[in-house]
């Protein structure tokens, strides 16, 4: 990958949606060679003065809400999000999950969880007067396992909590036309109550997962915001039809998409996600995504806030013609890149907060576990296991000239003994075993660098030339 031709695009976007001080304080920086990404300092990005709106979107902590194998459910929610046939033996374990649950219809499940708190973020960026801000609720739900953060919608607006995933580009929601039988709680758009709402004559939508679960309905156009930042005309798509995983997800009422708008599955038009439409009026062409391991963290519209990261932002370029943030990752280190050297192996990775797990070819899942005693390659929990006292090492990827650590701490994804809730695995023994954050991502397109990963990182996603952008940042919940 040639990242010159990225550093240059980066510069002209971040130039045009600034003012002249960042155009100074970019043309005084030298650019970088072919093999080196793009950096750009704090002081770069001081800006006192942006135009356009900006918006922020903390997230809330759900406090203590457990529910059993979401080790096992986050494995396989990504295969299926992707397509990938389950295997049996992830299957098998699935239906006991499902089973402990009181649900029999197989399939990946999610539950209901409970509303977090609404809460602000950090200190805003110093933004111009005329940049409208706001701020909007997120939940981590089931131990990380998604990111929910409050839409508006329609007018008077009717507030939903959503699932905000840059590996998909649909807004779809739960509605007054969704059947009752297929509710669990959810808040419902009021198609009815929206004085803006208006239907998209004859478009339809259909989003099916390789697992067989589904959703499906029509199109309104409404007025939609998340914090201050308005679109009007966006497409919003009602489900009238969704299948009984997302039944039993009580605390989402639906998805909002991140991703391009060339995987929007709208028939027979494919409609703009909310960011594609909100680009033009954002002070900067990006948003932000600080999530954060069970504790609030939030994502950004418009600005990149300065006190959210260490050090600098490396920019590479993303590769956007299959729909998704998708980039090279050049290789890997087990323990920090400071003090071991990067094992070349490059991979096709996609930045994505709507899955859960960092899924990386095979041959780094096992350099990685080699280098944990105890861990080992279940058949019986569908993934890499270990003891939960085992002190995980770091693991560092390469993405062109960045390096990403990922704490040992974020790698110890969850307890797999909640599994033991229906099994008749001894309880004493099982509670010791954690399923692995990172895992193998066979017969998946691309590696998927989701939630694990992102938490370990501040991620700029820059709408205006497709760029992802990477800092360190404080690590928290260790
Ligand atoms: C924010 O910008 C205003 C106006 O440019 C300036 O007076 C103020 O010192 C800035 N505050 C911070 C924290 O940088
Ligand atoms: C959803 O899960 C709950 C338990 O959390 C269960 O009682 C209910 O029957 C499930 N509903 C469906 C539609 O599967
Ligand atoms: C972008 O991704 C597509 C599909 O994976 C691939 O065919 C193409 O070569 C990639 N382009 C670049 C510039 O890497
Ligand atoms: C490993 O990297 C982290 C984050 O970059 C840093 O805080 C830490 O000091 C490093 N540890 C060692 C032993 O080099
Ligand atoms: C792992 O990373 C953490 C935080 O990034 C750092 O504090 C620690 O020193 C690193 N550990 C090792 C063994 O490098």
């Amino acid at each position: 990958m040639k990242f010159s031709s990225s550093s240059a695009a980066v510069a002209a976007s971040l130039l045009s949606a600034s003012t002249g001080a960042l155009a100074a304080a970019i043309a005084k920086q030298k650019f970088p060679t072919a093999t080196q990404n793009l950096e750009i300092t704090k002081e770069m990005l001081e800006i006192s003065v942006f135009g356009g709106q900006t918006i922020r979107a903390p997230q809330v902590l759900n406090a203590g809400f457990v529910t059993p194998g979401r080790g096992p459910r986050a494995l396989a929610k990504a295969y299926a999000k992707f397509g990938v046939e389950i295997s049996p033996e992830l299957l098998l374990i699935l239906e006991e999950i499902l089973e402990a649950l009181g649900i029999t219809v197989p399939g990946v499940a999610g539950t209901g969880g409970t509303s977090g708190t609404t809460g602000t973020g950090g200190t805003a960026a110093n933004q111009s007067t005329s940049a409208s801000q706001g701020m909007v609720a997120a939940v981590p739900q089931l131990f990380d396992s998604e990111y929910l953060a409050q839409v508006s919608i329609g007018t008077p607006p009717q507030t939903l909590k959503l699932d905000f995933d840059t590996g998909s580009s649909d807004l779809w929601v739960f509605s007054t036309e969704t059947p009752k039988t297929q509710e669990n709680g959810q808040t419902l758009y009021n198609i009815a109550g929206s004085s803006t709402a208006k239907q998209l004559q004859g478009a339809t939508w259909s989003i099916r997962y390789g697992d067989g679960s589904s959703s499906s309905g029509d199109v309104y156009l409404d007025t939609v915001s998340i914090g201050g930042v308005t679109v009007a005309n966006q497409a919003v798509e009602s489900a009238r039809q969704v299948s009984a995983s997302f039944t039993n997800d009580s605390s989402s009422s639906g998805l909002l998409g991140l991703a391009m708008n060339s995987i929007n599955q709208v028939q027979p038009t494919p409609q703009k996600t909310f960011f594609s439409n909100a680009l033009a009026n954002l002070a900067m062409p990006l948003f932000t995504a600080n999530l954060k391991k069970t504790e609030a963290g939030n994502y950004n519209f418009g600005f990149i806030d300065t006190t959210e990261f260490e050090g600098s932002l490396s920019f590479v370029n993303a590769n956007t013609t299959q729909g998704f943030w998708q980039f090279e990752s050049a290789g890997f280190a087990v323990g920090n890149a400071t003090t071991t050297a990067i094992t070349s192996m490059p991979h096709q990775a996609i930045a994505d907060t709507g899955t859960t797990l960092l899924m990386l070819p095979t041959a780094i899942v096992e350099a990685y576990y080699a280098q944990v005693p105890s861990a080992q390659n279940s058949q019986q929990l569908g993934g890499f296991v270990f003891d939960c006292n085992e002190d995980l090492p770091n693991l560092t990827l390469a993405i062109g000239s960045y390096n990403a650590v990922v704490p040992g701490s974020l790698i110890n994804f969850a307890p797999a003994d909640d599994l033991g809730a229906s099994s008749s695995t001894a309880a004493g023994s099982a509670s010791a075993v954690c399923f692995g954050g990172v895992q193998a991502s066979t017969g998946l397109p691309f590696a998927i660098y989701g939630d694990v990963f992102l938490k370990s990182q501040f991620v700029v996603f820059h709408g205006g030339n497709a760029q992802l952008g990477f800092a360190p940042k404080p690590v928290t919940g260790q």
